[in-house]
């Protein structure tokens, strides 16, 4: 996180031309137009375009093309932000291996990871169930990974209720789907934002702090804080 400034890396888990995963990406691009410390990537389109993951490829080519670009967006980022589509109860095929792309260490000696902690939010368009289902596979992935997942709100998009939600190219269309996809875009700000100020004063370990160091932490988080919700109010 540079200063104030928030980098979003987002993705679908459909390369679907009308896909409504898609849909609700590029609607939470639009809306995180009106936060002006927020840098919002869609990087959707390299989901599909990835090999299927094979260790004798990765030995043999390494990290090249839409590959190393995923990881690359991925380590960029701040923050990420998916939606994903259920199949059979679970997270598609490409998603699965888009993250298990993402998730291969560097080089052999296992010390650096794109992927590993990062704040992630979740949502997802299908059926009935809105793809908790899927998410709640999503989430367990990402243990392995270290990612912090905002736990809410849960955006679980009904795309069969009898309402229409997106249209033939998979624009939302529906005000409160893009309400919902708002108040996750703030959430996952709002958590970036903690999780990144936890991280700056973990540097010393808690218990040697003195009784008037805790108290200056303290004042200084809930002052950031408070700059957090000022700054993410519209202009
Ligand atoms: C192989 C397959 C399995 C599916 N399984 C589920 C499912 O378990 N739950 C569900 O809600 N929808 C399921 N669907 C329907 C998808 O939710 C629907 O196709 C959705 O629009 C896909 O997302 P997209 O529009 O972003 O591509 C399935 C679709 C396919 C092709």
């Amino acid at each position: 996180m540079s200063s104030n400034t928030i980098k979003i890396v987002a993705f679908a888990g459909s390369s679907r031309q009308a896909s409504a995963n898609a849909g609700l990406i590029r609607a939470a691009q639009e809306l995180a137009k009106a936060y002006p410390n927020v840098e919002f990537e869609v990087v959707t389109e390299l989901i599909g375009q990835l090999p299927l993951y094979d260790s004798d490829l990765e030995t043999a080519k390494g990290f090249t093309g839409p590959v190393k670009k995923l990881r690359e967006a991925i380590r960029s980022a701040d923050a990420l932000l998916i939606a994903t589509p259920e199949y059979n109860y679970s997270l598609p095929g490409p998603l699965k291996n888009a993250i298990d792309w993402a998730s291969r260490p560097d080089d052999a000696t296992y010390s650096s990871f794109p992927t590993f902690d990062k704040p992630v939010a979740i949502m997802g368009a299908g059926g009935a169930m809105g793809t908790s289902r899927a998410q709640y596979h999503l989430r367990q992935v990402g243990v392995y990974l270290n990612w912090h997942f905002v736990n809410k709100p849960e955006v679980n998009v009904n795309l069969w209720g009898g309402k229409q939600i997106t249209d033939a190219e998979g624009e939302v269309v529906d005000e409160p789907t893009r309400e919902q996809i708002k108040s996750l875009l703030e959430a996952l700000i709002q958590w970036t934002g903690r999780l990144s100020a936890g991280k700056a004063t973990s540097t010393k370990a808690l218990k040697d702090w003195s009784k008037e160091e805790l108290k200056a932490a303290l004042k200084e988080q809930k002052k950031k804080e408070r700059e957090e919700k000022k700054s993410l109010r519209k202009p």
